[in-house]
């Protein structure tokens, strides 16, 4: 009885109300929301051309949407310019002095820059990088850059002038830049001598330069110098010096709503990098408005969001969707365990940071570390709380409302990918009772559905595919050079739906519960399990910190499960056996039977990708006996595990 659809196993009931406080001051009302949602399911085009006036632009639009799937573009004929909606704007209106961003270094370093200071320096680099270095609108540069306010200027500076960026996080290797700086035919790289990570220097420009070997594209190599004497290569400019040379005068380029703002690259846990396309017009439309309700941004609001400048949570909240409001964006240059697991907790008290904006994986490792750390801390001035990246476990998502939100904050577990640009499916603080692990709603405009095999829609609590049955402002346009590659990889399965790649179900209440990658899903016995609810499931027990689980070949059942569980700091590891006895029985009650772990492995490390995904792929072949196979480059911790013996 082979069944097609990824069964529904884990149950979990709790539900959080929205808080009439909260409620009452939330930049979108409840009462608004019911009619406004079903009015956006109806017409998504009318919602998006109503968000679309949160950006300023320099000449209308005329049609909202054209769509030859799966090519779509948005806001057709206008005009705009995203750092002009992010910085000149807010300079005219009175945010002048208001700051921008407030970095944090590792060693409690402190810089803060205006609006007006951004400004300046955003429009001294476009400067230079149209006079100096020939730069203009349709040329591609690379940023291989460290967390600081330079790498969001030159973001900005890039987008000024009309030129695309494609960041590469700044922990991968020479190839890896290598590779993308070619795909993307760069001009110019824009690195630092080096960053910082739990006191040491993490060199970056000899890593650009070992990755340029070879690459003629490249005419200049900007350096932001830490250091007057740090090596520049043959090709190399002092980023400083490029830029203090240059007037504070510069005109925003007008620019096509459809011109391409940045490539990302984007892994994912398997396959050659592909350069995700986003707009300009859309994309900044899509993420102002996401970010104004989800975040609920306020005038005094200091918004922290952890994520790196190389992933798209950077790009849209840290930098586009939040700058763009107005508002100030924290930055911290560091490691969360710098100089301790109390890291974070102390920034938010130094800085009275209202939102937090963060990763399932960084939840659970400070989960692990126990919570008598932040319980040294006030948190206070925390009123919203996010997560973003993968599914958050029930467990983590308690103990962030409980130890973090100190019960009072509301969770916004965001759905989306870098393909999506935006916020997908979320809840509204204030509007959306909350329940842990589901990440609720489609935001307004968002028409999202779960169907099976077929393409048909799942009934309540049948597990299916997650797809978009409409196309959004801010969706990705086209993988860079590779049409052919975008047509398979999003727009084959379910034609005339984009498929996400996520299995999900939704409950009776049209709540959306992700299980993780459908490449994932584990086969027992005919019974397709997502790794998620498994994970969670043994996440609950009070010896697990984090979990992982994969199907190994078995003559009998197709699949049988192998779990991967890195014991919390507090657990008793003196017998192993009775605690992987103790656990397998545990998923069975939580679960039933045939989600039973045939065998458990007590690790101290999982191998993540740097954006803190679980790479299954490697553990499937551990758990299978083989050696490790593929493409590892993107791996944070090379170690794979090590397990306990
Ligand atoms: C994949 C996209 C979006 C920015 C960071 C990751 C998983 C993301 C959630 C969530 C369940 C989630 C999905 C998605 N994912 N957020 N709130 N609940 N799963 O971007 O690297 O493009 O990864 O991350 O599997 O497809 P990305």
């Amino acid at each position: 009885m082979e069944s097609k659809s990824i069964d529904t196993v884990l149950k979990e009931t709790r539900s959080f109300a929205p808080s009439p406080s909260f409620a009452q001051q939330a930049n979108l009302s409840a009462a608004d929301y019911e009619r406004l949602w079903k009015d956006a399911q109806a017409e998504p085009v009318r919602f998006w051309e109503h968000a679309a006036k949160n950006i300023d632009w320099f000449e209308p639009w005329t049609k909202a949407l054209s769509w030859e799937e799966p090519f779509a573009k948005w806001f057709l004929g206008g005009k705009t310019n995203a750092a002009y909606n992010c910085l000149d704007r807010h300079v005219a209106n009175g945010r002048k002095d208001k700051t921008a961003i407030l970095w944090e270094g590792e060693e409690g370093e402190v810089r803060k820059l205006s609006y007006g200071q951004l400004l300046d320096r955003v429009s001294q680099l476009a400067n230079g990088m149209q006079k100096d270095l020939g730069l203009k609108a349709g040329d591609t540069v690379a940023v291989y850059m460290p967390m600081i306010p330079e790498a969001v200027v030159t973001m900005l500076a890039c987008a000024r002038v009309g030129v695309t960026h494609s960041v590469i996080f700044a922990g991968f290797s020479s190839s890896a830049i290598h590779d993308r700086v070619l795909d993307a035919d760069c001009k110019a790289v824009f690195t630092a001598d080096y960053g910082k990570r739990r006191g040491k220097k993490l060199e970056l420009q000899p890593i650009v330069e070992e990755g340029l070997k070879g690459v003629d594209c490249v005419q200049h190599v900007v350096v932001f110098r830490n250091e007057k004497n740090s090596p520049l290569g043959s090709r190399g400019v002092e980023w400083q010096a490029l830029v203090d040379k240059q007037s504070t005068k510069h005109e925003a380029v007008s620019l096509d709503a459809e011109h391409p703002l940045y490539f990302l690259y984007t892994s994912g846990t398997t396959g050659k990098p592909k350069g995700i396309v986003h707009s300009t017009g859309g994309y900044m439309v899509s993420v102002t408005q996401t970010a104004k309700w989800v975040f609920d941004l306020k005038e005094d609001d200091i918004y922290w969001c952890t994520a790196d400048i190389g992933w798209v949570t950077g790009h849209s909240y840290v930098v586009y969707g939040i700058l763009s409001n107005g508002a100030t964006a924290l930055l911290y240059e560091g490691a969360p365990n710098y100089p301790d697991w109390g890291r974070f907790w102390s920034i938010i008290d130094k800085h009275k940071v209202s939102i937090l904006y963060t990763a399932p994986t960084a939840i659970r490792a400070f989960m692990r570390a126990g919570e008598s750390i932040p319980r040294k801390y006030k948190l206070d001035s925390l009123r919203l709380l996010g997560t973003v990246g993968e599914p958050i476990n029930p467990e983590a998502w308690i103990w962030y409302h409980n130890e973090i939100g100190h019960g009072k904050c509301p969770i916004v577990d965001t759905w989306w990918q870098t393909e999506t640009g935006a916020i997908m499916i979320t809840p509204l603080p204030g509007v959306t009772a909350t329940k842990p692990g589901s990440a609720t709603r489609p935001f307004p405009g968002i028409v999202a559905d779960i169907v099976d095999e077929n393409g048909k829609s799942c009934a309540p609590n049948e597990g299916g595919y997650l797809v978009i049955r409409h196309p959004w402002p801010s969706m990705v346009r086209n993988i860079h050079k590779n049409p052919d590659r975008f047509k398979d990889q999003y727009w084959s399965r379910f034609p005339g739906l984009y498929f996400a790649g996520d299995g999900a179900h939704k409950d009776e209440n049209g709540y959306f519960w992700i299980k993780g990658r459908v490449d994932d899903v584990i086969n027992v016995s005919g019974h397709r399990l997502g790794t998620m609810e498994i994970e969670s499931a043994l996440v609950s027990h009070p010896a697990v910190a984090e979990a992982a689980v994969v199907g190994r070949p078995d003559e009998l059942k197709g699949q049988a499960i192998t779990a991967f569980v890195i014991p919390k700091e507090s657990a008793d590891l003196s017998n192993l056996a009775a605690l992987s006895k103790e656990l397998s029985q545990h998923v069975v009650s939580e679960i039933g039977a045939l989600a039973r772990p045939e065998e458990i492995k007590f690790t101290r490390t999982l191998p993540k990708t740097r954006s803190g995904k679980i790479m299954r792929r490697l553990l499937k072949d551990l758990a299978a006996g083989k050696q490790a196979s593929g493409d590892t480059t993107t791996l944070e911790n090379p170690d794979l595990v090590q397990l306990i013996q």
